[in-house]
């Protein structure tokens, strides 16, 4: 696959089947975001890859947890909305029960901490479209990030007292019946281009 292949036939997955992504496959993968350019060359942003099943669910856990506890009013964004309502319900699993978990987190007072992830997870959703892996940007985590029992976890992890979570991204192989990713490109209905 071409670059503008990987890009244009890139889409969310949202089921995965359970089996674990390769070693080596999964290398190339985290190396694909540290290999993102950042503001200033400044390479702060910094991956957890979370594999451990256990450590999965109680993320999902404490996750729902702290959703449950908040409410939804009218200019709530959808989503957050989403995961709150579905909080309350219960059984309700942010990382759709993917069997790789890629968090990124940067400096918290870092101007360009979001745009610095963004262009790893990108680089990482691309690059995953390529390897034929399943990907989806998860943003529960960084909704979260001032959650002191998530706060706990990734501290006991090796999350810096500066740092904060900016986003993850869900990775493996896709729950379909091929085991491919959906590949039909989405409708483009906005993103406009004004050429001068
Ligand atoms: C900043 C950002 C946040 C997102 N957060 C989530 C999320 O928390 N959960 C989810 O299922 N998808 C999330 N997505 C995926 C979008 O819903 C998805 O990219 C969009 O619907 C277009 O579909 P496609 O990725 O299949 O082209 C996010 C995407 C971006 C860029």
């Amino acid at each position: 696959m071409n670059v503008y292949d990987a890009i244009i036939t890139r889409r969310s997955t949202r089921r995965f089947q359970r089996r674990a992504v390769p070693e080596e496959i999964l290398e190339k993968l985290i190396e694909a975001g540290r290999y993102a350019p950042s503001g200033g060359n400044n390479q702060t942003t910094h991956f957890f890859v979370i594999t451990d099943r256990d450590v999965l669910a109680e993320l999902a856990d404490k996750a729902q947890q702290a959703f449950a506890k908040m409410e939804v009013s009218e200019g709530t964004y959808p989503s957050l909305a989403s995961s709150i309502l579905r909080s309350k319900q219960g059984g309700y699993v942010f990382h759709y029960g993917c069997p790789v978990l890629i968090v990124t987190a940067n400096r918290k007072d870092y101007g360009n901490n979001i745009a610095d992830c963004a262009c790893a997870l990108e680089n990482m959703m691309i690059m995953g479209n390529e390897l034929d892996l399943g990907t989806c940007w998860i943003n529960q985590l960084k909704w979260l990030n001032e959650d002191p029992a998530l706060l706990e976890i990734f501290r006991g992890y090796g999350l810096r007292e500066d740092e904060r979570i900016c986003g993850a991204l869900a990775v493996g192989y896709a729950e379909s019946e091929n085991g491919l990713p959906e590949r039909r490109p989405l409708e483009r209905k906005g993103n406009e281009v004004t050429r001068i």
